[in-house]
């Protein structure tokens, strides 16, 4: 799809109901994404996400969208100890989740891991930019690559996942021109989320797409106003059942 110049989109899903519309929709990669902790757990950041969890949440995207191309997000510490736990982990999302690939964060330190993983049969998306797992250490959800020295890094950093042997690299909130730049510069695809428009593809978090809460990412645009309709309908039910008018006869049996 990047020889051809065909755009390549990719969004979050969480459970098999988001998985099936997504996929009906065409999307072409469903990312278990480990943002799920915050959007659909409730936690304050993806942090606390667990390998558990985050399975728990592949499996029933894999349920719903049985023939989709899935990506495991892999959490926060469950490929940063040691090389034979993230191999073990990245596993179990293939094994147990039924995945096609996984996703990891991080910089040219990962290239060996992400070497080892190819080695081993699991295909690798790579992320590079701001990167959620590492918040805390960057002190806050910022636009990354925006000095010259941050931007040769990033540049620097692309290289080193694709020559290990990711096959596509998640590139998030940096400056457009920087990431077209690195897009020309590789030959595997980019897929932007706050990357400009000259990427070879975008993800998006589902229910920012979907205008699920009030807080709306500059980067996102809302296609729907789905938590206001759910607030709507549910505030018409609860009217109904204490006024009476629902169950009506044509609901009863
Ligand atoms: O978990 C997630 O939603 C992601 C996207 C930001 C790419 O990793």
């Amino acid at each position: 799809m990047k020889s051809a110049g065909e755009k390549i989109t990719m969004v979050t899903v969480a459970d098999a109901p988001t998985a099936a519309l997504a996929a009906a929709a065409g999307v072409e990669m469903l990312l278990v994404g480990d943002s799920l902790a915050m959007t659909v757990l409730g936690y304050g950041s993806t942090l606390p996400l667990t390998v558990e969890e985050s399975l728990h949440h592949c499996k029933a995207a894999r349920r719903g969208a049985p023939d989709a191309f899935i990506i495991g997000d892999m959490t926060f510490m469950s490929y940063q100890v040691s090389m034979d736990e993230a191999l073990r982990n990245a596993g179990r999302y293939m094994k147990e989740a039924n995945c096609n690939c996984v996703k990891l964060e991080g910089g040219s330190r990962f290239a060996p891991l992400v070497a080892k993983l190819v080695d081993c049969g699991i295909p690798v998306v790579a992320h590079a930019g701001l990167l959620p797992q590492r918040v805390e250490a960057m002190g806050g959800y910022r636009v990354q690559g925006r000095t010259e020295e941050a931007a040769k890094q990033l540049i620097e950093d692309a290289h080193a996942l694709e020559d290990a042997g990711a096959f596509a690299l998640v590139l998030e909130c940096i400056p457009a021109d920087l990431a077209t730049k690195i897009t020309g510069e590789l030959a595997i695809p980019t897929i932007g989320i706050g990357a400009g428009p000259g990427c070879d593809g975008q993800v998006q978090v589902l229910f920012d797409l979907l205008g699920m809460f009030e807080h709306r990412p500059k980067h996102a645009k809302c296609y729907a106003e789905v938590g206001t309709s759910i607030r709507e309908a549910l505030t018409s039910y609860v009217k109904d059942v204490k006024s009476g008018a629902f169950p009506a006869k044509e609901n009863s049996f």
